[in-house]
């Protein structure tokens, strides 16, 4: 049996109110509609087939080339939708999964079980159905008195005693293809001039099958997403399934209310996240980590044993046992090397930081290289930006950079070097040499041992 899927994502999403289509509203830093890829993900043995619509050219460029893109000219209902992938998929496959783009919550587990149900059953058509209390706009689940689904009735077309039935249509079914193209051509049009894939329920009652519906435990999962309050709504619950997943693997969390990981991130065991974090992006943290409170940390990598307290990292790539805070904020490009330890106040960018460095008070650093075991005084910074470009600054190691040191870029300084207290360095300082004064000159040559 060869598996294709089709994720429905044509329509504009009115209710959102939005310049963006829909489906690429952010959901724990995912594009909405990600996450309906990620549910079919591994499940079907062709690359998914994304129906697109409004907007399809910036849902192309988002999602990129892991989908196939069919594009539906006018929306003219879920059924037309799955009838426009007919030249492409026709052939290729003989199950069809059917699910839409705004349903993020939807589990992977859920779908494989309704593809174990087609399998077993004797019936072109497997649906998924959940009971509940919130109506919401859901197709109601129409039985027989033995219990059997004769239809799915939409909610402006049903009758009173149709829209106190509490079996909801959820929308994510499984489909014999060579059937389903079929039957597809027979749906009639809705007087508002639709084409339900709903209506293929009972078309396949009316030929003497027996629909099976695959009845969700947890109704919280056929959430679709139609306004930014849903929105919002989804985001708390993928939230807590990332939190949930991430303590199971063996991260603490002091406050999993208070802490936001993005569906990308990975963590090592042992980590604890203390209140108020922010891990984002392509953000990895090691083992025996202590990250947190109030930080942020986004497309960055940390080794094992690190100390975040109250700062900001982006882009950064930090070794082992770092330690840095509070109000730190690494820029892109800051590499931090084993044991390199930031105190308050501290601004790195496209810098280069060695084995051991020391950087403890309010220091600004671009565009360096810096050797290991330097301290960095109080105050220093690198002057990098002369007001047309970028320049580079060079510690080599050992160096001992006074407080309130100002290194005028392009500037080196030797390994073994000192620069006293307020130097402002405007030229190479050579190795094994003091300077000191504004502009700061060679004092005297140092002993190794000084
Ligand atoms: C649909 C179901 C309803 C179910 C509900 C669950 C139908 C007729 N109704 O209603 O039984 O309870 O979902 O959420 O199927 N789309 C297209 N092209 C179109 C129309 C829709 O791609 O021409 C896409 C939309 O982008 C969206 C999805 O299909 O992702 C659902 O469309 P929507 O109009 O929201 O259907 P519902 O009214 O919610
Ligand atoms: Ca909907």
């Amino acid at each position: 049996m060869t598996i294709a899927s089709i994720v429905l994502a044509a329509g504009k999403g009115t209710r959102m109110r939005s310049k963006l289509p829909k489906v690429l509203h952010p959901l724990a830093g995912k594009p909405m509609v990600w996450h309906a890829l990620e549910a079919v993900n591994g499940l079907t043995d062709l690359a998914p087939v994304l129906v697109v619509g409004y907007k399809a050219e910036a849902i192309r460029e988002a999602m990129g080339p892991s989908s196939q893109y069919v594009f539906q000219e006018e929306q003219l209902g879920t059924g037309h939708a799955v009838a426009c992938t007919r030249s492409l998929l026709e052939g290729k496959s003989d199950t069809l999964l059917v699910t839409f783009g705004d349903m993020p919550l939807l589990r992977k587990e859920s779908l494989e079980k309704l593809i174990q149900i087609h399998q077993q059953a004797d019936s072109p058509v497997t649906m998924t159905s959940f009971i509940g209390d919130e109506a919401r706009g859901f197709g109601r689940v129409v039985r027989n008195e033995k219990g059997e689904v004769i239809a799915i009735v939409e909610q402006v077309d049903a009758t009173p005693e149709q829209l106190a039935i509490r079996e909801y249509n959820v929308s994510a079914y499984c489909f014999a293809a060579d059937w389903l193209w079929n039957a597809l051509e027979k749906i009639p049009v809705s007087p508002k001039g639709e084409y339900y894939l709903t209506d293929v329920v009972g078309l396949a009652v009316a030929e003497g099958y027996a629909i099976q519906s695959l009845v969700l435990e947890d109704p919280v999962e056929a959430i679709g997403i139609n306004s930014r309050v849903h929105l919002a709504t989804a985001e708390k619950i993928l939230r807590q399934r990332i939190n949930e997943y991430w303590m199971v693997e063996g991260v603490t969390l002091i406050d999993p209310d208070t802490t936001y990981i993005e569906a990308s991130v990975s963590i090592g065991r042992d980590t604890v996240i203390q209140p108020n974090t922010h891990l984002r992006g392509l953000t990895v943290i090691g083992e025996d980590c202590e990250i947190g409170p109030d930080t942020t940390v986004t497309d960055t990598k940390v080794g094992d044993r690190a100390r975040l307290i109250s700062s900001t990292l982006e882009s950064a790539i930090l070794e082992d046992d770092v330690s840095m805070g509070p109000y730190c904020h690494l820029r892109k490009g800051a590499y931090l090397a084993n044991g390199v330890h930031l105190g308050n106040y501290a601004e790195v960018k496209e810098s280069y930081l060695g084995q051991q460095t020391k950087l403890g008070h309010f220091s600004y650093i671009g565009n360096a290289k810096i050797g290991s075991n330097v301290n960095i005084g109080a105050g220093t910074i690198t002057c990098n930006f002369d007001g047309k470009k970028k320049n580079p600054t060079e510690i080599g190691d050992d160096v001992f950079i006074g407080s309130d040191t100002m290194l005028v870029a392009p500037v080196k300084i030797g390994d073994r070097a000192v620069t006293a207290a307020g130097a402002v360095v405007t030229r190479d300082v050579p190795p094994d040499t003091l300077v000191v004064g504004v502009p700061a000159k060679e004092k005297r040559k140092l002993e190794k041992s000084d």
